[in-house]
């Protein structure tokens, strides 16, 4: 994927984007679905992974009832779910479906999309079922895909503000630097801001916002703060390693388009004072 995988700037998706938990009746043209899955198929997620995508048609979902009634979300109309599987023996196969799954989200944005990630309450046997899942796969999550409607429904405004999804914390509250005493300030973050702004911005599950970052010399460390009764709530996948997924998609495609160089590593920087639930996840070597 280069900067160019985007008709508009990543900034603009990125802050445009939106949970759509209401979709028009019409379907998107298929060439719209032929493209994003194309695109998906084609991302290079930062551990290796490469997550298998497939489609599930709505009609077949709302015909062999593939939510469960009152499932946390309530998608109303949605035409398609875009789904990703991964490999049980690939140690990092949830950071790499997020990345891998939210790229896909911006590009759908790109297209015109309305989009929703679902990784909550869904039949994960019978959606995987239809993709053929095989004995060493896991599906992760699934995302709604369709056309916005003109109108949000109740519902969806409704979940939406239970959920918080229009508040963000602040990046003081998130991004460190030289420690964790220290929060990075305007003068640290220098030409790396919009990358940050643009993490900061991004999905998470239930918008718990689980990313921590320490930048320390040419580094920047993220680790995740886990909510342990969260991650024990939903044992099915790491709905939490899949949110430092989507911010480093946001933050590693938004600092591509900049100009600026960097690449992933995963070696522990140890540091000092570390809070015990903080989980260290990978760092962004600038080059
Ligand atoms: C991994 C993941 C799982 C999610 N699962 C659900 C879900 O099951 N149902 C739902 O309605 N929204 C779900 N969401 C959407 C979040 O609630 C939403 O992204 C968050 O509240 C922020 O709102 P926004 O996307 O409108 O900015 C999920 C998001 C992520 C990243």
């Amino acid at each position: 994927m280069n900067a160019s995988a985007f008709s508009r700037p990543l900034g603009e998706l990125v802050r445009e984007r939106r949970s759509c938990r209401s979709f028009a009746a019409v379907a998107p043209e298929p060439r719209l679905l032929a493209a994003l899955e194309a695109f998906a198929a084609g991302v290079a997620a930062p551990f290796g992974g490469r997550p298998r995508f497939g489609v599930i048609d709505n009609e077949k979902v709302r015909a062999e009832s593939f939510f469960s009634a009152g499932s946390y979300g309530m998608i109303k109309g949605a035409r398609f779910y875009l789904a990703a599987l991964v490999r049980r023996s690939e140690p990092r196969r949830w950071e790499d479906a997020g990345f891998a799954m939210e790229a896909a989200v911006l590009k759908a944005t790109d297209l015109g999309l309305g989009s929703c990630w679902i990784g909550g309450v869904f039949d994960r046997r019978r959606f995987g079922r239809s993709l053929g899942i095989q004995a060493d796969e896991q599906l992760p999550a699934v995302i709604a895909v369709g056309l916005p409607a003109g109108q949000r429904t109740l519902r969806d405004r409704l979940v939406r503000w239970s959920a918080g999804g229009d508040r963000r914390k602040p990046s003081s509250a998130l991004f460190f630097a030289g420690g964790w005493d220290a929060v990075l300030s305007a003068d640290g973050a220098g030409s790396w801001s919009e990358a940050l702004e643009c993490l900061r911005l991004a999905p998470s599950a239930s918008n718990k916002q689980p990313w921590r970052l320490v930048r320390l010399g040419s580094a920047f460390h993220f680790f995740l703060s886990r909510d342990k009764g969260y991650s024990a709530m939903m044992p099915l996948a790491d709905l939490q390693r899949i949110d430092m997924g989507i911010a480093m998609c946001h933050f590693e495609l938004a600092a591509l388009e900049l100009g600026l160089m960097g690449g992933w590593s995963a070696a522990d920087p140890r540091v000092p004072a570390t809070p015990a639930n903080y989980e260290y996840i990978a760092s962004f070597e600038i080059q």
